[in-house]
């Protein structure tokens, strides 16, 4: 469910016409809908809501303050991978025991960091993280919680590029390494091992592979019980899987209602980290029309968004529904062309979606639905592109939570040598 619809031919996001707010803030601008990023958040929550876990956002979906914000007062912690992303977990002023750390190459500087944030704990990702770990605790005098994050080699059947829990990947350990990581805590006096983490892939539509990796580590906890270990949280990750095209994914109670039972007996505080889930389909890009461009094999629809701005389509050859603002008229498909939505940046791979029926004329607006993870926080300033401005829609209310940056912000960090 998204609040984007039609009314009158328009496209509207809430209260919001979508076209006055292209007027206003210009394109390309991303728009977001906070009743659909608290709906999903709140779907989760409800759920999961006889275990209670603690739901950590996956800031890198989408890192703006202002989501951060809202998801942070609405209960949720976060889910960080980097210095920058713990630097906007504390400006977002997320209490710090709801701040969880990946990332397979955290450094001295990022690792001190975190610790002297008093952060809930690391997912560990291989033995000499946790080496490095125990040594920056110990020059702080600290003792610091962390869980290791198994990779419990199953198959999430997702995009390849996004598939994190395969044995030949590089996330997590391999589950023998990781036991007698546990078994040997005594010789890292400066860490408690507290926890197990997994994050098997991302836009995972079924709930075998989550299952199965979660079978495995039940019977490792197990295991460790008998050897007097008690594990004290078990996170499940993210990567709940929404509807971009024809996807029918899981729903948020559909995965409950199969992970459940396998939790309940565990006496396990439940960690999860779901990112694409909330935003997912929180957001469109919403960009302009320059050109028609009709050439002997193709129709191009030459837009004013481009790659840098929303890059899973030529990344990952994802698929984005791409629909005009105002309603199509009427037509029949079939009278209506197939076009490539391009950008103006120099690469074939500069695409929004290909073969797509739409029919528009220059100067018109379209939006690209499914945008708001991994999207503005993926974008960049390719082709000396100034990154686009950022909307989030409340009723009839829409605020501007990052403005578009300017050509003196492209240089601004640069140097006259
Ligand atoms: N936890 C960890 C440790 C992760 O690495 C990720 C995502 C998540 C949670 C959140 O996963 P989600 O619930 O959003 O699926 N750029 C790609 C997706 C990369 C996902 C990276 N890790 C895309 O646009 O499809």
């Amino acid at each position: 469910m998204h609040r984007f619809s039609y009314k009158k031919n328009n496209l509207y996001c809430e209260g919001c016409k979508v076209e006055d707010l292209a007027k206003k803030f210009g394109t390309p601008l991303y728009v977001y809908s906070q009743k659909t990023i608290l709906d999903h958040f709140f779907k989760i929550q409800k759920a999961f809501a006889s275990i209670k876990p603690l739901i950590c956002y996956s800031v890198k979906a989408n890192s703006n303050l202002s989501i951060l914000r809202l998801l942070i007062q609405n209960g949720a912690g976060l889910d960080i991978v980097s210095g920058g992303e713990l630097y906007r977990a504390k400006k977002a002023k997320c209490p710090s025991k709801r701040i969880v750390y990946a990332s397979v190459g955290k450094t001295k500087d990022e690792i001190r960091e975190a610790i002297k944030s008093g952060i809930l704990m690391f997912n560990v990702e291989s033995v000499p993280e946790l080496k490095r770990i125990n040594m920056v605790a110990a020059l702080l005098k600290k003792r610091v919680n962390v869980a290791l994050r198994l990779n419990p080699d199953v198959e999430p059947q997702t995009h390849n590029y996004v598939a994190t829990g395969k044995a030949k990947s590089k996330f997590g350990m391999d589950i023998r390494t990781l036991k007698s990581t546990i078994l040997s805590q005594k010789a890292y006096s400066n860490v408690n091992i507290i926890g197990i983490h997994i994050h098997i892939g991302s836009q995972v539509t079924v709930p075998e592979p989550f299952i199965k990796a979660i079978r495995k580590v039940k019977s490792l906890i197990k295991e460790l019980k008998k050897e007097n270990i008690q594990i004290k949280y078990f996170n499940i990750g993210g990567g709940l899987g929404i509807v971009y095209d024809k996807e029918q994914p899981q729903t948020a109670k559909e995965f409950a209602s199969k992970v459940l039972p396998l939790l309940k007996d565990l006496s396990c505080k439940i960690i999860l980290e779901p990112g694409r889930f909330i935003v997912g389909n929180a957001g469109i890009l919403v960009t302009n029309v320059t050109y028609i461009k009709d050439s002997p094999q193709r129709r191009f629809v030459i837009v004013d968004a481009a790659m840098n701005d929303l890059i899973r389509p030529a990344l990952y050859g994802s698929y984005q529904k791409i629909v005009p603002l105002k309603e199509m008229r009427k037509r029949k498909p079939h009278t209506v062309k197939t076009s490539d939505i391009v950008g103006p940046i120099c690469e074939s791979a500069d695409f929004l979606g290909k073969r797509r029926y739409l029919d528009v004329g220059e100067g018109e607006y379209i939006a690209v639905l499914g945008s708001g993870a991994y999207s503005f926080s993926m974008s960049s300033n390719y082709n000396s592109r100034p990154r686009a401005a950022e909307v989030l829609v409340k009723g009839k209310q829409a605020s501007l939570i990052r403005k578009r940056e300017t050509y003196r912000d492209l240089v601004d960090k640069e140097t006259n040598i």
